[in-house]
């Protein structure tokens, strides 16, 4: 399975602190049969300066580790971009790193405020596909709005974004109602992948068995799968030049 949404750097956003316990996380990943991780540190101007050329360097020094310890799994990267004006003036200096490409656009991790969506949201996420880059949106299903009204999703799915669940909210990990809205999202059909955003072993761990088996009782095993294998693959295989 292809993790397109963890955090597992250390020491560079919310994510682990130490390079012990990044590797504990990439440790559980893989014995969750996870094979590929796209780590996805938070970019939030104000709150965590991480960007295209601050990521890399705690990226190699993590395989490094990866491949010291014997740990098999293949880590890419890309960003989970906090939504914001500033994001804009980031994307023309090509500050943003992207996940790779989906039908032909560039990919971008867009994460909302869990409080609400903020107004202005669907001007950025036009402005975003003007310059043929494709919004994925964060955990939907946490955004205390489309909590609210799973409608507010509308006009998002209009627009074409995709859309990541996280696991663990169709499995109850984050309470009753985003587990309902993750299974409604999924359901629709609007899911574009299952991810872990995992930033710890207690709370939010590496895994997407949980969600999968979820999916799977919704969808049926073939579309279920596609959701954590194909595509997410589609999207970063760019990243492992080919290497399964
Ligand atoms: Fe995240």
């Amino acid at each position: 399975m292809i993790d397109l949404h963890c955090h597992m750097l250390p020491g560079i956003d919310d994510g682990p602190d130490t390079l012990e316990e990044a590797l504990a996380l990439c440790r559980h990943a893989v014995a969750s049969g996870i094979t590929h991780s796209v780590v996805t540190p938070h970019i939030h101007p104000g709150r965590y300066e991480n960007d295209a050329s601050t990521i890399p360097s705690a990226v190699s020094a993590l395989r490094d580790a990866l491949v010291r310890e014997g740990i098999p799994l293949q880590l890419g990267y890309s960003g989970e971009v906090r939504i914001s004006a500033e994001i804009l003036p980031m994307v023309l200096a090509n500050r943003i790193p992207f996940h790779g490409e989906w039908k032909g656009k560039r990919v971008l991790l867009l994460e909302f405020p869990h409080s609400h969506i903020l107004p202005g949201s669907d001007k950025l996420v036009k402005w975003l596909l003007q310059r043929n880059i494709i919004p994925m949106i964060a955990h939907p299903e946490r955004n205390k709005d489309i909590m609210r009204d799973v409608s507010r999703m509308h006009e998002f799915v209009q627009m074409g974004c995709l859309f990541q669940v996280t696991s663990g909210s169709l499995s109850g990990r984050f309470g009753e109602i985003a587990e309902q809205r993750a299974k409604e999202i999924v359901a629709e059909g609007w899911a574009t992948v299952l991810a872990s955003d995992a930033h710890n072993l207690k709370a939010r761990p590496p895994e997407l068995a949980d969600g999968l088996a979820v999916a799977i009782e919704l969808l049926g095993e073939e579309a279920a799968l596609r959701l954590v294998q194909d595509n997410p693959w589609e999207i970063v295989a760019c990243q492992f030049e080919g290497a399964a």
